[in-house]
This record gives structure tokens, sequence and C-alpha cells, in this order.
């Protein structure tokens, strides 16, 4: 019904936009004579959708539609307006009243009300011809060309039985020399069904690994333990020892940014011999047949890395277990925790929450040994399909001691609209599974060991 009203409007809304363009046409002078006082594309709503929008809605990029122009925006004004002043768009599921995080896309009250008046004032463009070029937006431009690119042997058949697919993936790469690097993008084949990934960096000795590409480089994630799964995918060393591993050098979600780590952190190495390790590359369930071929573009630097960057996850598959066991019967509503004590002074760079589809709310911090309360995030109302590496703006200091508290609720009952069993049924987790109608509850954290000082280097709009 939804659908249908908003091709209906859409419809209208297009043609009223010829009608206004034709008008505009002929009486240029008048149309800017009216604009005098009135809310402007170019000068009020450009720089709204620019920063809040266009990132995803644009070519290549998770969005339905683009966002750039002034026709694109007019053509869906209304129903703009909707997801804006209904707050379904942007994407933000975190509570920013909460704690703020670099990349945070959240429209002030002001800005829905300025969308609002320039639909109630009938579109008018502004000033469009100072407006960026669209190709400008694209984030290629401000990295420029990638110095590697790293893809799939070959690409990977999705089978078209409409069911979540998980897989754990191996793409091997072979260069010259070792290096460092900057920045590393994944680029999703098929962005209509790659719905998020998870990628580390395995780091070879170079004379201790003979045949990088022996193996299988897919796995699905449900068919295997997790030895027999490094096995298949042949990730050992010749010796039998693991390679060193990066962890989560590149994290993909529809509508993810680019981030880099601040200089004083360096990038990372990337060795002569090495593999990306995909421990969770998740397809969405699709009907039809068809081919990924996703791969990442890595981007070389200057600069070694000064310090290493790891990461704990607590909770399901983690350190410091859920609490009671996560058991969720049918027709309740259940609440989970997970504690888990700093074991030394850390500095955040990132923090992912995780829940699958049944998840309500969300919320994480930490009580100081002095007692003090570190706010961390809250999730108000959980949404599975924005999950975000949510980065503060500055590193984020733990003290040693420190104990983290993660609160999790569960809505198992018919009401919840995201229950993807009718009637409701036992959910749990089960053995990590991550097929989205198990559940999972978690918290994985990136962070380097605290030094002095930390507290001022900033994570927002860190560039090489
Ligand atoms: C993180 C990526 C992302 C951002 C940021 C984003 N969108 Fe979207 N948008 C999407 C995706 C993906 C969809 C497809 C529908 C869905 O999955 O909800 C969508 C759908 C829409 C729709 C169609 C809704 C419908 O019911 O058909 C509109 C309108 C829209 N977005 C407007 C906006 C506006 C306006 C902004 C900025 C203020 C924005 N979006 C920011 C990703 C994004």
């Amino acid at each position: 019904m939804q659908f249908i009203f908003n091709k209906i409007f859409n419809v209208c809304i297009f043609t009223l936009c010829l009608i206004l363009c034709m008008v505009q046409g002929c009486v240029q002078n008048t149309a800017t004579k009216n604009e005098a006082g009135k809310v402007l594309f170019a000068e009020h709503i450009a720089p709204i959708i620019h920063k809040n929008c266009s990132m995803c809605h644009i070519d290549g990029e998770a969005g339905p539609f683009n966002l750039i122009t002034y026709n694109d925006v007019a053509r869906k004004a209304k129903l703009i307006e909707y997801v804006t002043s209904n707050k379904i768009m942007p994407p933000w599921p975190a509570d920013a009243n909460y704690t703020h995080f670099t990349n945070e896309t959240v429209l002030s009250d002001d800005e829905i009300k300025l969308i609002k008046s320039w639909v109630a004032d009938g579109l008018l463009p502004g000033d469009t011809a100072h407006l960026m070029p669209p190709e400008q937006l694209k984030k290629e431009l401000r990295l420029g060309k990638p110095d590697l690119i790293v893809k799939l042997p070959k690409p990977f058949k999705l089978p078209g039985n409409n069911v979540d697919l998980f897989l754990v993936v191996k793409i091997p790469y072979e260069i010259p020399n070792d290096t460092f690097v900057r920045a590393i993008e994944f680029v999703p084949g098929n962005k209509r069904l790659v719905h998020h990934m998870n990628a580390h960096l395995l780091q070879y000795d170079a004379h201790n690994k003979a045949n990088l590409f022996d193996g299988n480089y897919f796995v699905n994630q449900d068919q295997s333990n997790s030895l027999k799964l490094h096995q298949q995918l042949n990730l050992m060393q010749d010796d039998g020892s693991y390679p060193a591993m990066t962890p989560s050098v590149c994290n993909y979600l529809p509508g993810a940014q680019f981030s880099f780590y601040p200089k004083e952190i360096g990038g990372y190495k990337i060795t002569r011999k090495g593999a990306f390790y995909l421990n969770d590359l998740h397809f969405g369930p699709s009907p039809y047949e068809a081919l990924d071929s996703s791969y990442f573009k890595i981007y070389y630097s200057a600069i070694p890395p000064k310090r290493p960057v790891s990461e704990f996850q607590i909770g399901t598959l983690g350190i410091a277990q859920v609490e009671p066991k996560l058991i969720v019967p049918a027709n309740e509503i259940k609440t989970f925790h997970i504690q888990f004590t700093v074991p030394q002074d850390i500095s955040v760079i990132s923090m992912v929450p995780h829940m699958h589809l049944i998840g309500k709310s969300y919320w994480a911090y930490a009580i100081k040994p002095s007692g003090d309360t570190i706010r961390l995030i809250r999730i108000p109302r959980w949404d599975f399909r924005w999950q975000y590496f949510y980065q503060p703006k500055t590193l984020l200091k733990i003290p040693r001691g420190s104990i983290i508290y993660v609160e999790g609720v569960y809505d198992n009952t018919a009401g919840n609209p995201n229950n993807p069993f009718n009637p409701p049924r036992l959910i749990m987790e089960k053995n990590g599974s991550m097929r989205t109608t198990d559940e999972m509850f978690q918290f994985i954290v990136t962070y380097v060991p605290y030094q002095k000082g930390d507290e001022a280097i900033s994570l927002e709009g860190v560039e090489p």
C-alpha cells in the first residue's frame, strides 16, 4: 500500500517538477524574485542532502536512487519530507543525545523544518549553478586511484534459494615487497545482496607459505567448526602455525563510510604474501541466481604503522559470557547482560554493537574504578539493517579495572514487526550461528593501549 502510494506520489511530484521547470524556463526573472526570503535548494537544502544522504544515494552505493542534483531531490521531495520528519532517513540508530560519533548522520530539528518549508515553498532551486558537481561527492576522487586491487580469483555464484548465506572467505594476494597501507576499501560486487562484511588481514612469513592459493576460497559458515574451516581454506602457514593477523582492517555495511587511522597510530603493514580473511561475508536472501565478484581497493602509505591496533569481543563467541544464556522464549521480552573488566588502560577507536532480528534495544557503558560512568553507546530502537562501526570523535580512554556493562533487550512477541516467525517460536543463540533467525549478542571494541595525550587525538575527518 505504502509502495503504491509512494509510486503515485512520485509520479505526481515528477509531473509537478516538469511543469515547474517549464514555467521557470519562460519566466526566469520572476522566479528569482520569488525566491527572496524563501528556502532554496542550492543555499539551504543541498548542504543537508550532500552531508547526510548523498554518500548512500549515489551510483554504486546502497540507496535505491540518487540524491545529488536539484532534479534528483525535487523528484522525491514529498517522500524525503516524510522520511526525514519521521526519522527513517538518514539511518542512525545510536542515540545522539547520549554519545556522539564521527560520521554521525542525524538531522537537527531545524534541518527537518527547512526541508518541510522548502517543499511548502514550492521546491525553489536557488543558485544551482554553483553547487559542487556530483562527481566531486564521490569518495574515489578524495582518495585518488588505489595502488592495488585484490579480488576474488573467481566470482562467487549465489544459489538463488532465498535464504541468507554466510561465507567465510579467503582472498589471497602477492605483491613484490612488504609495504604500508593507509586505507582499505571493500567494494561489494552485488550491492543489492552483499549485506555486511568483516575482513582481517593475514600476514604470512614469506618463507613459510609456499602456495598461498591452495585450498578453498569460500566455506559456508554453517557447515564447519572453525578449525576445520581454517583447514579447508588452508589458512595456516606451512609449519602449521597461524600467520600474524591485523583484525578488522576493513568492515562493510550499506552506507559505511571510509575511515583512516590518525597519523599518530599510522596504517598497517602489509606483507609480500598475505590474504584477506573475511570471517563473515553475509549475503541477504535472493530469489534468483547471481554472481558476486567483490574486491578490495588498497591505498599505500609512506608512514609506517606506529601503534598496532587490537580488538576484543565480548558476548557471543567472545571473552565474556552473555548472562543469562541467550534464550528468548516465544511471546517474551527479555533482557540480557554482558560484563567485562578491562585489564589495561585502553584507548577505544571503534565499537560495534551486534544483535539480530529480535533485538529491541542496546546499551553499553563503563564504570571506572572511581565510580564514574563512561558513556559508550545507546541504541533505543535496534534496527538490524543499520549496524555501524561507531567511532568516538577522539580516542576514548577506558582505564584499567573499569567494568564494561552491556545490556540487550530482545522482543520475541508477535508485536515485533521484525520477528522472523509468526507465531513466535523460541529463539536462542546456537553455537555462534550467524543465521539471522538465531540470535547473537556481542560488543566488539578496537583499541590501542592507552598513552598519555590520547584523549586529544581526533578520529574525525582523518585523512592520510
Ligand atoms: C547509510 C546509507 C543511507 C543514508 C545515509 C541515507 N539513505 Fe536513504 N536509503 C538508503 C537505503 C539502503 C534505502 C532503501 C530502503 C531501505 O533499506 O530502507 C533508502 C531509502 C530511502 C528512501 C525511500 C524510502 C521509501 O519508503 O521508499 C528515501 C526517500 C530516502 N532513502 C531518503 C534519504 C534522505 C533524504 C537521506 C538523508 C537525509 C538519506 N536517505 C540517507 C540508504 C541511506
